[in-house]
């Protein structure tokens, strides 16, 4: 067998593995593979456009990574808006403040089912790559519903081939459970956006 075909069998069985170990215990992304996040593989402008961000909302981000997506979020709020970065590991959170410097958005470091915010506090809320991992996501989308505001929107990316990746039904079929209404479905079904509405 090539050398190449080897490689091939050998990705396959990682990813089947870390699926298998997803599924039966979620885990946080470790930190020192954030830099696999930044690849030109992954079109950050279209990710975040997805993500449908008005200038000066305030915006809530849950599992920035290093703020490789913060950076861009930041870019699109305008002077007027706000961002908070949340995630359930301090060290993301220090490499969020290492990149963005004097533009440093709100920290908090938070597990994403349990959010430390008052009802109705953000106008947007956004998780690319980051629900799959939250072992609560039940109690991560009802938290999301209490604090969106009203009229409010979730938008959540998933894509392949990131071992936690919810398809796109099950995400929907989730959301929606927690009072959210289907808004825009952007992408394919390997890597997609689904936006939500609070009503
Ligand atoms: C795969 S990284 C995605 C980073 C970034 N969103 C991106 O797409 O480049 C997942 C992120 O979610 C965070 N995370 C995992 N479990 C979490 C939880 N229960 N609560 C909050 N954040 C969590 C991780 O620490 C990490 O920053």
């Amino acid at each position: 067998m090539s050398i190449l075909l080897w490689v091939l069998v050998g990705t396959v069985l990682v990813l089947a593995a870390l699926r298998v170990r997803s599924l039966v215990s979620p885990r946080a992304f470790p930190p020192w593979m954030t830099p696999m996040l930044e690849t030109p593989l992954r079109n950050r402008e279209r990710i975040v456009l997805r993500a449908g961000v008005r200038p000066n909302e305030r915006i809530l981000e849950i599992g920035p990574g290093a703020g490789w997506l913060s950076e861009a979020l930041l870019g699109k709020l305008g002077a007027d808006g706000q961002l908070t970065c949340l995630d359930i590991q301090i060290e993301m959170l220090r490499k969020v403040r290492a990149r963005l410097g004097e533009r440093t958005p709100w920290l908090v470091c938070s597990s994403g089912s349990c959010l430390p915010f008052r009802e109705g506090t953000f106008d947007r809320a956004f998780l690319q790559h980051v629900l799959g991992e939250i072992p609560d996501k039940k109690g991560a989308v009802v938290e999301l519903a209490r604090v969106i505001r009203a009229d409010g929107e979730l938008a959540v990316g998933e894509g392949l081939p990131d071992p936690d990746y919810i398809r796109a039904p099950v995400l929907r079929e989730l959301v929606m459970e927690a009072g959210f209404e289907l808004g825009e479905r952007l992408g394919s079904w390997w890597e997609y956006t689904h936006r939500f509405r609070r009503p």
